[in-house]
């Protein structure tokens, strides 16, 4: 189980002379270079370091920078006591665990996330993956992570719509732990509510690693999200905002919605419009989805109340049916141009 540590930035070289390797690798997304106040001093590390930058977001999660980080580490003489250190945000981090994944069938690595989306999710839980012409992360498997440093002073430099873009998932773990719902509306300091949130996703991964039940918890909001990140061209984040609500709506949860909105208020999250496509686009997207079960079934996640999420085994054809229903009306709410 990997395990959490929250720290200042001062302390990351620290930190890395402690880890058990006298060669360490490291993945940084290349626009931090320019981030002074996010750039990691290396000199003081004494160990030997192999750094390769990779392109920032989704434009390094391919086969072809895949295999220009394996190269290049292949030529710094590396051995399987060596640990790899993915310094970025989610795309890095799946990205650079699927590197440590194939480099002599499997080296350590640890995660130093930078955006908040990733410090509370993507970085946690060990997927790591690249995505293919025909759809995001299909290509990658289950690679732990030995430790997640979580650095909050990070998020100062995060620009307000790459934060708001995290606090999607926030919301997500809000309507699944009461516990963390109530923290936020109670104003409990934000790094311990990142605290909470890294705790409960590795608490569930410990369970259930291969996402064969519990995981499946961590996918509220996924279902419709992803079919409208990919379409909308939006960020994850504000896809599963998205894809939350259109799930409560779904089932008429009136109460649900109203604490949904209460706490996007209370967040001041703005809930976006966007241009949504007919719903036969969505429906293709979400039935190519790799939450589908088989040919006929779809799991996805229903909210009883706050803090009681379940998993919820449906017919395809009927789930879609219902989401029909209801998504001309949603639509006609929320779209903008
Ligand atoms: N593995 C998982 O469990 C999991 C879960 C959720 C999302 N994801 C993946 O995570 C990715 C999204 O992650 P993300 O939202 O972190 O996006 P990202 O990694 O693309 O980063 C977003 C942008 O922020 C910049 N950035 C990073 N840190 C910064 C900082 N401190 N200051 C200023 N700018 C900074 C990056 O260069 C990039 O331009 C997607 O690829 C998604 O598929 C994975």
């Amino acid at each position: 189980m990997s395990s959490v540590q929250v720290l200042k930035k001062n302390e990351v070289a620290a930190f890395l002379e402690t880890l058990p390797s006298d060669h360490l690798l490291f993945i940084v997304d290349e626009k931090l270079k320019d981030l002074k106040n996010v750039f990691l001093d290396l000199e003081n590390v004494n160990k030997k370091k192999s750094v390769f930058y990779c392109k920032s977001g989704e434009e390094t999660k391919n086969f072809h920078e895949l295999e220009k980080a394996i190269e290049f580490f292949l030529s710094q003489g590396i051995h399987r006591k060596c640990i790899l250190v993915s310094f970025g945000g989610g795309a890095t981090s799946d990205f650079s665990g699927l590197v440590a994944s194939l480099l002599l069938r499997g080296i350590s690595w640890v995660t130093i996330p930078t955006t908040f989306l990733a410090m509370i999710d993507a970085a946690i839980g060990g997927k790591v993956a690249i995505n293919s012409k025909f759809g995001k992360n299909l290509i990658g498997h289950f690679y732990l992570p030995l430790n997640n440093i979580l650095i909050p002073d990070f998020l100062t430099t995060l620009p307000q719509e790459e934060l708001f873009n995290g606090m999607g998932e926030l919301v997500k773990y809000a309507f699944l732990d009461i516990a963390i719902y109530q923290a936020i509306l109670s104003g409990e300091p934000l790094h311990l509510i990142m605290k909470r949130c890294i705790d409960y996703k590795n608490k569930i991964v410990k369970k259930d690693l291969r996402e064969e039940g519990d995981r499946k918890l961590l996918n509220l909001g996924h279902t419709f999200g992803h079919a409208f990140e990919i379409h909308l061209k939006i960020p994850h984040g504000q896809a599963v905002l998205k894809g939350l609500e259109f799930i409560l709506k779904m089932d008429n949860k009136i109460e649900l919605l109203e604490s949904f909105y209460k706490l996007c208020e209370h967040l001041s999250l703005p809930l976006n419009k966007y241009n949504f496509p007919k719903f036969e686009v969505i429906k293709e997207l979400v039935m190519r989805d790799k939450k589908v079960q088989n040919v006929d079934e779809i799991d996805w996640i229903n909210i009883i109340e706050i803090g009681k999420p379940e998993i919820k085994r449906e017919s395809i054809e009927a789930f879609l049916q219902r989401a029909e229903i209801v998504y001309g009306e949603y639509v006609k709410l929320h779209q903008g141009s």
